[in-house]
């Protein structure tokens, strides 16, 4: 059973570098199993070089260099026996841009579980896929053309298709950077429903632009401002009664 009573993951004084330049200064924040916690604050501010550091993606970045302490179950992700694609499999990441590989749908969701030994056999796999699918709210629109493209689909199938890609292999964490900003209203519509409907299962991390999607989507909101943490706690509280006057003067429009 899982305890809910630790959070899911963990950051603990966490500074990056992108070479001699600070792009993260001294974050701490919990990341819990029953909420979606949203990423906010103005473009540059450091959500996406903070959101890639809680699954180690910043390791793919030459001049990148993290610092402090993220944990997972209280295991430390940064330790040099983590296994760092095991690792991207249970913290899964969805991306801006839809980017699904150029193969069949099929094979966009089967290739993690294959690669991660998931499946014993062919109905195995099928069954993750169609599951996958399922979860991703997918399932009835591509289930008779699984073995078309994955790049043929419209941008918030695709979306729905790499979320589906992300489930298949069992994750426990779903980081989302900005997966609405390529979508039109009615995609970005379904992907928030979507979240609603994931959340639970998953812990989520959702980075966004838009205010009024964190306070659709989100329980607990983190207000980042150049690179620093400004503040962080229920997202209710955040947008009617935040405690900083940055925060204030950033939900109310003054900067952005
Ligand atoms: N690969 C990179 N190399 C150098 N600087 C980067 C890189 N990625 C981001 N930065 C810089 O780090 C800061 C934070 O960027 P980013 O995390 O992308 O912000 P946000 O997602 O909030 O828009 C910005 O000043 C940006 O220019
Ligand atoms: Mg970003």
């Amino acid at each position: 059973m899982t305890d809910i009573s630790t959070p899911k993951m963990t950051a603990r004084g966490i500074n990056v570098f992108y070479g001699d330049k600070q792009a993260i200064n001294d974050v701490s924040i919990d990341i819990t199993q029953e909420d979606v916690t949203a990423f906010i604050g103005p473009s540059g501010c450091g959500k996406s070089t903070f959101l890639r550091t809680l699954n180690r993606m910043n390791d793919t970045i030459a001049n990148a260099r993290v610092e402090g302490q993220i944990a997972l179950d209280g295991e430390d992700i940064y330790a040099s026996s983590m296994d760092v694609v095991q690792l991207r499999a249970r913290v899964g990441m969805v991306f801006q841009k839809p980017n699904p590989f150029p193969k069949s749908i099929y094979e966009n969701v089967a290739y993690g579980p294959r690669i991660h030994g998931l499946a014993t056999g062919k109905a195995e796999l099928d069954q993750i896929v169609e599951k996958s699918l399922r979860r991703a709210g997918l399932w009835d629109e591509v289930k008779d053309r699984l073995a078309e493209s994955g790049t043929a689909l419209s941008g918030g199938q695709q979306q729905r298709l790499c979320i589906a890609r992300a489930i298949a292999v069992n994750p426990e964490v779903i980081l989302m950077d900005e997966p609405c900003s390529a979508l039109d209203p009615i995609a970005t519509a379904k992907i928030e429903e979507l979240i609603h409907e994931l959340r639970g299962r998953y812990a989520i991390a959702i980075v966004t632009h838009n205010m009024q999607q964190a306070a659709r989507v989100s329980q607990r909101t983190a207000f980042f401002h150049l690179g620093t943490l400004v503040e962080y706690g229920d997202t209710s509280e955040i947008f009617t009664n935040p405690r900083e006057t940055r925060t204030k003067d950033y939900i109310t429009g003054r900067y952005g």
